[in-house]
């Protein structure tokens, strides 16, 4: 088993600015159709969750960056909650002998930070 680590930091308002300036473009790029609806469900905060998730998938490529190559679809990973609200990533890319892909993510005001861990079979 090998494991290899992601870990990716972004102000909130650059993501706000995004979204309002490029709209649904921005968004159907990078985020899947879960991933806008659970953003959207917490309304006055949406902006912190698009940023975590935009984090996230940062972080995840900054894991698998080297089994993955440099061409990036945003939507080959998806992050969405469990029950009791644990994010988990869905893997929709064909990455050689990744196992399973953990990930932890915070925001407050300002900064979302998403923190990621990816396993592999073998070295
Ligand atoms: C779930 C909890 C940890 C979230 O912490 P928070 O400071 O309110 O919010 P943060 O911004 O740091 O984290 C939010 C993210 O936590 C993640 N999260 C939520 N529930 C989670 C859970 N059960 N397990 C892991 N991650 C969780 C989500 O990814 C969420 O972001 P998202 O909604 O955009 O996906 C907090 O609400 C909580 O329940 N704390 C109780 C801790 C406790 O009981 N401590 C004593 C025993 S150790």
């Amino acid at each position: 088993m090998k494991i290899s680590c992601g870990t990716d930091i972004i102000e909130i308002e650059r993501i706000k600015s995004c979204i309002e300036n490029i709209g649904d473009k921005f968004l159907n790029t990078i985020y899947t159709e879960k991933e806008i609806e659970y953003c959207e469900s917490r309304r006055a905060h949406k902006y912190q969750h698009y940023a975590a998730r935009f984090a996230a998938k940062e972080a995840i490529f900054k894991a698998v960056s080297t089994r993955y190559g440099t061409l990036s679809n945003w939507k080959d990973f998806e992050v969405l909650n469990d029950e009791n609200g644990k994010p988990k990533v869905f893997i929709n890319a064909n990455i050689p002998s990744l196992e399973d892909i953990d990930i932890s993510i915070s925001h407050c005001k300002l900064y979302a930070v998403a923190n990621v861990i990816a396993i592999y079979k073998e070295n």
